[in-house]
């Protein structure tokens, strides 16, 4: 009868992946392991603190349904969602920065023309966005599907919002660059929005006197054909929350400075009743290939 003691555990346990074909799935289990024992050894982990993170870890699944993944709001919080995305981008090239997706992506926007406003019936200061989507090198990429969202002016997604199904979508929508590049659209000024508190992320959030605040951003996936698909934020400079982004999403060269205009009309010369707001970006992609991301609910059903 074989017995360890708290060093040979580990051993034992990494032993017992031995007959695991797949190298990475066999690396991936060790390592997991030897961070695991590891963390029990560095803290003397207590019975009672073993029972209440496996307490804690139980009512994380139990809050998850097809529309909402308490999961990746932990991975979120605890900056495991942006490492992830840190390790996978470690060569840039000069590529827009890439930031954390989100729980509010519901996939497959519906293509708009060129100019919509997407929250045409939302209280808030209009916006005015405009982007260019080019290439390494500065070449403008046409037909390009960029997809867009954002929080309302009192910090909800469209999908938050019990009427969601019959009221369709709002503060999202999906724009085609044209022969240079280009998209624009209308929009409100989003402001800076709590992440969901009322499940047990929000409450260990609240209990480590961490806010729950992102700051305001508009979110855009961009995906052209032969190009790393782009998951990425546009923030807005000057926001509160800017350096305190609960889910640590912010990088310097995301930030946009929205400009206040008082102009009679937007940037397409239709008339626009003052004050408005004007977010102008560059979005640079790299070639590559890669499948862009799933919402939740398809990726649960895949
Ligand atoms: C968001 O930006 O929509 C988001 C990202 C991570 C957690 C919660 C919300
Ligand atoms: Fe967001």
């Amino acid at each position: 009868m074989p017995q360890f003691n708290d060093i040979e555990l580990t051993a034992a346990v990494i032993h017992s992946f031995e007959e695991v074909k797949n190298p990475r799935v066999k690396f991936l289990m060790e390592e997991l392991t030897k961070s695991l024992h590891e963390f029990v050894r560095k803290t003397d982990l207590t019975f009672g603190e073993w029972e209440y993170a496996i307490d804690f870890l139980t009512r994380v699944g139990q809050k998850c349904t097809p529309s909402r993944q308490e999961f990746i709001l932990l991975s979120d919080v605890l900056g495991v969602s942006m490492l992830v995305d840190a390790v996978n981008h470690r060569e840039r090239e000069g590529a827009t920065e890439t930031t954390v997706l989100g729980p509010f992506y519901v996939g497959e926007h519906k293509a708009m023309p060129h100019g919509t406003d997407v929250s045409p019936s939302l209280e808030g200061e209009k916006m005015f966005v405009q982007g260019r989507v080019t290439d390494l090198n500065g070449k403008p990429l046409a037909n390009v599907p960029v997809d867009i969202w954002h929080a309302d002016d009192d910090g909800w997604y469209d999908s938050q919002k019990p009427d969601y199904e019959t009221a369709g979508p709002s503060s999202r929508g999906r724009f085609i660059t044209d022969a240079n590049g280009k998209f624009y659209f209308r929009t409100i000024l989003p402001c800076s929005y709590p992440i969901p508190t009322d499940g047990p992320v929000g409450q260990m959030i609240l209990a480590l006197h961490r806010h729950p605040m992102r700051p305001a951003h508009v979110h855009f996936l961009v995906n052209a054909p032969g190009h790393e698909p782009l998951v990425t934020h546009v923030f807005v400079e000057g926001d509160k929350y800017i350096d305190t982004d609960v889910v640590f999403g912010v990088k310097e060269e995301l930030i946009a400075k929205v400009e206040k205009r008082t102009d009679p009309t937007m940037p397409d010369g239709k008339p626009a009743a003052a004050p408005w707001h004007l977010m102008t970006y560059e979005f640079r992609v790299r070639p590559g290939e890669g499948v862009a991301p799933k919402p939740m609910a398809v990726a649960e059903n895949a």
